[in-house]
């Protein structure tokens, strides 16, 4: 199949539904996504950011349209293809009774594309919490080795590390940021030592939704011979992302919030350079290259793949490559432009409001698609939750490192309709 007609198939596939006909009625994706006809087409040449119809791409998303979902930094919703994709793959494999695990090569495919990385890199995870603990365990670290942490990782991305301190006595050093992004790479390089073996931290931080200069902290790493770990389970999907380019040993994401994906996926990136380096964690079917029980001989594959031992979900697995040409369809440099937007109209909207403090840095070098506000004097952890209850918008509180602040996360289904009823929703609460 050409380039272009398999886009088309894609798009066709994607935007009509077509995966709905001959299933199963308990899995049918018919009974969660109502009628075919309901599924709108996008236009034409809609990878044109200004022929995108973004209310046709709202539409793709079951969520009841009164519900303003702006925490998909938490969990993203999935579109309609996804679903169907999954619901098809199990329909047919219970059918044929069969695991179809070589159907998830095409996903490997997909998302080493996706990435710009080759295809024995990306091993498929259940979320980005698994992928940072492969991480942690698969290098050979031992007691005294230090490894640099921050102040604004998520528990996922913290919790493998310090696990290490606790069971081979690492010495985890937790340094703070700087909120307006400039002089982190500074504050990072000032905190290796010659102990320092790992520098890991998030591509965006789960706090205020910071983006740290992940190429220029792996130059640093790689100068010195330390391991870099970035957790991308709040960058995949946000905006493009040139693995090759930035080059790091690791790279952990979730399939489930920017990517849109099915929940319990998870996208890991292992650098070619270091495999041979490292261990495995879990392995078995499918880890080795050689395996001879009675000689006791088992070598592993030099691919990340050999993090996917026994059998998988391959429905999920294969809902994760549609969500890979989802984003595609849209495309992913218009997908960052449209959060991009919509940020910019919500700072537009609460910029002036004395009593809101926006703790995301304004630059696009140092943020993307999420902000984190405070209302000064209010206990937003309290607030948060009101404004879902009584004004439908769902967003994130943000306790971690006490920042008492409002993560919002602009998405490709939400609108300026949206980002105004939000500004005046606060504005309300800083009358009140
Ligand atoms: C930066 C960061 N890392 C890790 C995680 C955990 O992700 P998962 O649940 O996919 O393991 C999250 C979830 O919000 C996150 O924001």
């Amino acid at each position: 199949m050409s380039k272009t007609s398999r886009r088309n198939f894609i798009k066709k596939n994607i935007l009509s539904g077509l995966f709905l006909t001959s299933a199963i009625p308990l899995l049918r994706a018919e009974n969660a996504l109502k009628k075919e006809s309901s599924i709108p087409q996008l236009k034409e040449n809609s990878n044109n950011y200004n022929n995108i119809d973004w209310s046709t791409v709202r539409q793709q998303f079951l969520f009841p349209k009164e519900k303003h979902y702006l925490n998909t930094g938490s969990l993203g919703p999935s579109p309609k293809i996804v679903i169907n994709t999954i619901c098809e793959a199990m329909e047919k494999l219970e059918t044929s009774v069969s695991h179809g695990r070589h159907q998830i090569a095409e996903t490997h495919k997909k998302a080493a594309q996706f990435l710009n990385v080759t295809t024995d890199e990306i091993a498929f995870t259940r979320n980005a919490t698994e992928g940072i603990n492969i991480a942690a365990r698969s290098l050979r670290l031992k007691k005294g080795d230090e490894i640099i942490i921050t102040t604004h990782e998520h528990v996922g991305g913290a919790s493998p590390w310090l696990a290490l301190q606790k069971d081979i006595g690492v010495i985890v050093k937790l340094i703070d940021l700087d909120f307006n992004g400039e002089n982190n790479l500074q504050i990072i390089k000032n905190n290796i030592t010659q102990k320092t073996k790992v520098i890991a931290f998030s591509h965006i931080t789960c706090t205020t939704g910071m983006k740290l200069p992940a190429k220029a902290i792996v130059d640093v790493c790689r100068s010195k011979n330390i391991y870099s770990c970035i957790d991308g389970a709040q960058s995949l999907g946000m905006f493009p992302i040139d693995l090759l380019d930035i080059d790091p040993d690791f790279y952990a994401s979730s399939g489930h919030k920017w990517l849109f994906g099915p929940k319990g996926t998870g996208v890991l990136f292992i650098n070619k350079k270091i495999i041979k380096h490292i261990d495995p964690v879990y392995v078995g079917a499918y880890s080795d290259s050689k395996f001879d029980l009675n000689s006791l001989t088992m070598e592993y594959r030099t691919s990340a793949q050999r993090e996917e031992y026994g059998t998988r979900n391959t429905p999920i697995t294969l809902g994760l490559g549609s969500a890979f040409d989802f984003i595609n369809t849209i495309g992913i440099d218009n997908i960052a432009k449209r959060s991009r937007e919509l940020v910019t109209h919500f700072r537009s909207q609460v910029d002036k409001i004395p009593e809101i403090e926006i703790l995301t840095p304004k630059s696009e070098r140092f943020s993307a698609s999420m902000i984190t506000i405070r209302i000064k004097g209010k206990d937003n952890l309290k607030l948060n939750p009101i404004l879902n209850k009584e004004k439908n918008l769902r967003m994130r509180g943000i306790y971690e490192n006490n920042i008492n602040g409002i993560r919002i996360s602009f998405a490709v289904f939400n609108s300026f309709e949206e980002v105004d009823m939000l500004a005046n929703a606060l504005k309300e609460i800083v009358k009140a």
